[in-house]
């Protein structure tokens, strides 16, 4: 029985810096404290929405916390430049490594999965633009089961998609909260380390392999 790989999507597969670029030039130079804000808040928004059973699109969690982060920060931001800030979501590009490694990783025969809080539409439009959607044997959204990170029905979903037990699935992301979710759901997870400086949360879980760039992840899981 073969393996499967499920990769997280936002700040994994695709790289969210350009959202912080385009909104430096929607509200100037607040803009790197309120991109982590950001990001920070939309997560926080959807671990609410999940436990609240208060499912909704991730886009909307999106677009309320850069609402919120940009209120906390007293910077005026009107309807039409929350709006481009949201498209910039919409057009981001993938990793430049991303391609190479997926297509290495798919001549090695592994099932490969896009696995994200955002919606089908919106994940199969961004991957579609960034040209990697292909790669995929398909894309797996929360959606199918209205919850969201690190709820462990969405990894048994993803699970079900793959058709392969906990054991058999990895999960390659670069959030901590999404190894943590994973391994706690059984899968076999590792934590895409793009920064150095990014810390692990101290939990009772560790992720099973720690790598530096998607190049590494053909390596790692591929022969073990
Ligand atoms: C996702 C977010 C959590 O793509 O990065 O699911």
């Amino acid at each position: 029985m073969s393996h499967a790989i499920a990769f997280d999507v936002y700040g994994t597969l695709i790289d969210t810096q350009a959202v912080s670029a385009r909104l430096a030039e929607l509200i100037g130079e607040k803009a790197p404290a309120i991109s982590r804000a950001w990001r920070q808040k939309q997560l926080e928004y959807s671990f609410r929405r999940g436990l609240m059973h208060d499912y909704c699109d991730f886009a909307v969690c999106t677009r309320q916390a850069l609402i919120f982060a940009c209120r906390e920060a007293a910077v005026d931001i009107d309807e039409a430049a929350v709006e481009l800030a949201m498209q910039a979501y919409a057009d981001l590009d993938a990793f430049p490594d991303v391609r190479p490694g997926l297509e290495a990783l798919r001549q090695d025969g592994l099932k490969l999965y896009a696995f994200s809080n955002g919606s089908r539409e919106a994940v199969e439009r961004l991957l579609r633009r960034a040209g990697i959607l292909d790669y995929f044997d398909g894309v797996v959204s929360v959606e199918d089961v209205r919850s969201f990170k690190p709820d462990p029905q969405v990894y048994a979903h993803l699970l079900r998609v793959c058709d392969l037990p906990a054991s058999k699935v990895y999960l390659v992301s670069g959030n901590p909260f999404d190894i943590l979710g994973a391994a706690h759901a059984g899968l076999r997870t590792a934590w895409l380390r793009r920064d150095p400086k990014a810390v692990f949360d101290p939990w009772e879980i560790e992720p099973d392999v720690t790598v530096a760039n998607f190049g590494s992840i053909v390596e790692t899981i591929s022969c073990s």
